[in-house]
């Protein structure tokens, strides 16, 4: 079966912590967007993981679900191109993270650094649980069980996509040759046929013995070429070509990518937690009111004063919301001190009032047909099910167990 994506399968979480901001928007969304139209992309709301901090009151959860997902769909993320799932509501994320609990050493969890960091900056929640312990290894189940290739993730999670790439590594490492393997190859090599039976040995014994990587790659394309293979045996014979065994689940990578630093009203990162956010449907008279408040550059005590964009937040935004134009303006009037602050901030009051206005139309839809989420939500996470069995099954028969 060809695939309409190429270059692998796209996963990302987002914890539900109520209405999302511009911080989130450019700092995340808007470059989901542009991967769900080049990958095969899987994204949910990680419900359990706002449980493994946030146990004491969960009853909010339901309404901060459903404003993420609004917020998601007015970004732009298309249901009908991108999987769009709740997590909770795919309970094979759950089994597969017991069963990955099985092989993970806890010295593993206990070196995640945002556990030590946690534990000490948030002093108002006990966080001495098994499951804020674990909650990086329900991470790498939630990317593992999707076969994902790319995660898009920030800084702060890079860690946590190593931890389940070394996850990885470990099970296929226990679990990747079954007892019988040899036996099993060597009548999936048989069933080749005669030539490939023949050349697959050449190709292999060239890796394997002159680690010319031309050969391994002409032994994959030998053996994707073959459509009359089993999946089964199809990773085994890719198993033994490489002499891994079989990659029952494939290591990720972290996807990095360059997204504009969205300054926050107090001149720190936008952030929820410092409350000096823009929300990304907040009434328009809100947003400015908030910008004309918002911090500038020190300097410019008294509108006569000289500034420093560089020192300025008001500056970030225009780097994120400014033609070129706009920003020499700025950045010459503001050096000179030619404009005021307020003058400079005008340019980007209409700009975000414009960005917001538009997100709130788009929500609006949503708003009125409450309906509409479910049914989305519905078959995303129908979808992602599909997906998830699929694996499970493998990693089940992977561990001697019942497998459907
Ligand atoms: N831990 C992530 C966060 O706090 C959210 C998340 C959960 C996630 N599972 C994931 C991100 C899987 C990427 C892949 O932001
Ligand atoms: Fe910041 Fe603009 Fe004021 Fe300069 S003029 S300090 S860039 S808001």
């Amino acid at each position: 079966m060809s695939t309409p994506h190429p270059g692998g399968r796209v996963l990302s979480g987002m914890r539900p912590t109520g209405r999302l901001h511009l911080g989130n928007y450019h700092g995340a969304l808007r470059n989901w967007v542009r991967l769900q139209y080049e990958h095969e992309c899987f994204f949910f709301i990680a419900d359990w993981h706002m449980l493994t901090t946030g146990y004491e009151d969960p009853s909010r959860l339901p309404e901060f679900v459903h404003e993420v997902l609004i917020d998601w769909l007015s970004a732009g993320l298309n249901p009908g191109v991108a999987t769009l799932f709740v997590q909770s509501h795919v309970p094979e994320h759950a089994e597969l993270h017991l069963l990955l609990s099985m092989i993970t050493p806890l010295g593993w969890l206990e070196r995640v650094p945002s556990y030590k960091d946690q534990q000490e900056q948030i002093k108002d929640k006990d966080l001495a649980t098994y499951g804020f312990l674990g909650y990086p290894l329900l991470q790498s189940a939630d990317i593992l069980i999707y076969r994902a290739q790319h995660v898009p993730v920030g800084d702060d999670q890079v860690a946590h996509v190593e931890l389940t790439r070394e996850t990885a590594r470990r099970f296929n490492h226990l679990y990747g040759r079954e007892p019988d393997f040899e036996e099993k190859v060597e009548r999936a090599i048989k069933s080749l046929g005669g030539r490939n039976t023949t050349l697959y040995r050449q190709l292999r014994r060239k890796f394997q013995e002159a680690g010319e990587q031309q050969a391994l790659e002409r032994g994959r394309a030998l053996v994707h070429s073959n459509n009359r293979l089993t999946v089964a045996d199809r990773d085994r014979l890719l198993g033994y070509l490489e002499g891994t065994g079989i990659a029952i689940l494939p290591e990720p990578q972290a996807l990095l990518t360059e997204t504009p630093k969205v300054p926050g009203l107090d001149g720190r990162k936008m952030s929820k937690s410092y409350g000096n956010t823009i929300e990304m449907r907040e009434e328009p008279q809100s947003v400015e009111r908030k910008l004309r408040a918002m911090k500038t550059d020190p300097a410019r005590g008294r509108r006569t004063d000289p500034g420093e964009p560089e020192r300025c937040p008001v500056w970030d935004l225009h780097k994120i919301y400014s033609g070129e134009d706009t920003r020499k303006w700025a950045a010459e009037g503001c050096r000179s001190a030619g404009i005021g602050c307020l003058e400079c901030k005008q340019p980007l009051i209409e700009k975000i009032v414009a960005e917001v206005t538009e997100l709130r139309r788009r929500a609006q839809e949503y708003l009125e047909n409450p309906e509409l989420l479910r049914d989305i939500v519905a078959e995303g996470s129908e979808k992602a099910r599909d997906a998830a069995r699929a694996t499970l099954e493998e990693v089940r028969r992977a561990m001697h167990l019942r497998s459907d």
